[in-house]
């Protein structure tokens, strides 16, 4: 734990910035701009959608001699989560002799701005995207500018700029080697703080005259203990749900505990029938988990908000949300996914079928939290299948998503699971449409009875996505177009 209290300290540009006296929920654009003058990072929509804000976090490298950056949202990340880290903005790419970046000189030159509201977010998603990649494709370069909104250039400048970028390999990589010493200098312990009595002492990095604290522990333990002594602490993760609650519905929460430090919640744990995700392991993470496994689900994954978002946001965080759309719960639920909770030193073992109760409620006790996910490996003869609709191809919200899993023995479908998003309060498994299928040859399949099945098993609601009418015809067609690709056995 920093040994730091009501300081929040970050790298920025081969200088330590100590802040002080920031708010819990103060949001790292706000002190950008407000504190640091730093003006070129936009704000457009304050809730994750526009990418005006899009600035590079960094953090050492697993070998300490290096950074590895993320593309976020700065509007809906709180600042006390960026202690120990570093930031690169727009400003941060110009170099001492006055000379741009390549991807900025190219915009130029490719004509890639016109206003320019929206042109250092994406002149940041595009640095971000360089230093890992420095001979992307056009497609990986959308991909990467999908949570960028330009209303009045058009993309194909723009993606032309990142190619004409990347003609000067050499010049791409940001030189953050001051940055590194630095970044060793602020980390955070690794280990609990102790009382003389033994008892864990978790130090705020922030705490408010009314006794309001921003922690963040880097142990399990200190987690279990704190969330015992304080159950109605507000967990953070990505904070791509949280930080729209404190910007939109002025959220304050009592207290706030950023999980992002904690080694055994950042960790994949792999067994031979299973991956033990751990709970502030991130979206883009999990697709690239199980790209090979189940690319269906890899899929889903690709358009689960932008880059940006997926960086930060975390599969516990969808899960823990409880959306009625939150994306990833049907394919983990046909997956036979299983959540391990923890409260304290007790843990116990819940499907995630089993973990909704109503409308973002759920079988989670005070005090208690989602350590890990559990989700099983592919086994032989399995077919997973998944699909999200929605109006937007990238960067949009589920109308239905609907994943299955079965075996095809001797031409029948078995062992069926079917989950949906969208269509009830949480998302859940289908037992009516699933005794539908159960046993039956592919082919025997009737729309007719998958419908029956459809208005026997949810109340017909119209929402702000869809309709029902919509929802439920798009939810049978997923199915049949799920079965009646494999008429063939599998197995
Ligand atoms: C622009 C934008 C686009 C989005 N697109 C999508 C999309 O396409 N599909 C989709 O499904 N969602 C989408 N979301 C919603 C959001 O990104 C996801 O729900 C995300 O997975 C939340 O994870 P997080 O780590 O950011 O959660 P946080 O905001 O940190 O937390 C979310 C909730 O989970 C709780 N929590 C976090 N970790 C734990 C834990 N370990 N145990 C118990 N509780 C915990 C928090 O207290 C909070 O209540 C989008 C959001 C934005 C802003
Ligand atoms: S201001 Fe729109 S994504 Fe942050
Ligand atoms: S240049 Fe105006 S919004 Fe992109």
């Amino acid at each position: 734990m920093t040994q730091v209290t009501n300081t929040v300290r970050f790298v920025l540009d081969g200088q330590i910035v100590e802040a002080q006296g920031v708010r819990r929920t103060t949001t790292v654009l706000d002190y950008l701009r407000e504190q640091l003058h730093r003006t070129g990072t936009k704000e457009g929509c304050a809730e994750g959608d526009c990418g005006a804000c899009v600035v590079m976090v960094g953090e050492l490298n697993a070998a300490g001699t290096g950074v590895d950056y993320v593309a976020v949202n700065s509007c809906i990340q709180l600042l006390p989560a960026l202690d120990g880290k570093s930031i690169k903005t727009v400003e941060s790419l110009k170099k001492q002799d006055g000379s741009l970046h390549p991807v900025q000189d190219a915009m130029v030159g490719c004509h890639g701005s016109q206003c320019g509201f929206c042109t250092p977010g994406i002149v940041m998603s595009l640095v971000n995207l360089v230093q890992t990649n420095d001979a992307p494709d056009r497609q990986t370069i959308t991909d990467a500018l999908s949570g960028n909104l330009c209303r009045c250039t058009g993309y194909k400048p723009i993606i032309d700029a990142t190619v004409r970028a990347c003609e000067q390999k050499s010049a791409l990589k940001l030189d953050d080697q001051a940055d590194v010493p630095l970044l060793q200098e602020i980390r955070r312990a690794q280990s609990p703080t102790l009382s003389l009595d033994g008892e864990i002492i978790v130090q705020p990095v922030v705490r408010t005259r009314k006794g309001n604290e921003f922690v963040s522990p880097a142990t399990l333990s200190e987690v279990a203990d704190y969330l015992v002594k304080h159950p109605n602490t507000t967990l953070l993760a990505g904070s791509t749900e949280i930080g729209l609650q404190v910007n939109k519905q002025f959220s304050r929460p009592e207290h706030i505990m950023y999980l992002g430090n904690v080694k055994e919640l950042r960790q994949v744990q792999e067994t031979s029938n299973a991956w033990r995700i751990g709970a502030v392991v991130s979206i883009t993470q999990v697709e690239a988990l199980v790209a090979e496994a189940y690319p269906d689900f890899a899929e889903v994954l690709r358009r689960f908000g932008s880059p940006p978002i997926r960086s930060t946001a975390t599969l516990a965080g969808n899960i823990a949300n409880g959306s009625p759309i939150g994306d990833s719960m049907p394919c983990l639920m046909a997956l036979g996914a299983s959540l391990l909770l923890r409260r304290g030193n007790k843990t116990r073992q819940v499907a995630l079928e089993a973990f909704y109760t109503g409308q973002k409620q759920n079988v989670l006790q005070a005090g208690e939290f989602i350590e890990a996910i559990e989700l099983p490996k592919p086994q032989a003869g399995l077919v997973f299948r998944a699909h999200k609709v929605s109006k937007r191809f990238e960067q949009d919200i589920s109308a239905t998503c609907a994943a299955i899993s079965y075996r095809l023995q001797a031409g029948k479908l078995r062992d069926v699971k079917l989950a949906f998003n969208g269509l009830s309060p949480a998302p859940m498994r289908a037992p009516q449409l699933e005794a539908v299928l159960e046993g039956q040859a592919p082919a025997a399949v009737t729309a007719q009875a998958l419908d029956g099945a459809i208005a026997a098993s949810f109340t017909a609601r119209d929402g702000l996505r869809a309709t029902w009418a919509y929802r439920s015809l798009v939810a049978r067609n997923l199915v049949l177009e799920f079965i009646e690709e494999n008429t063939s056995e599998v197995a």
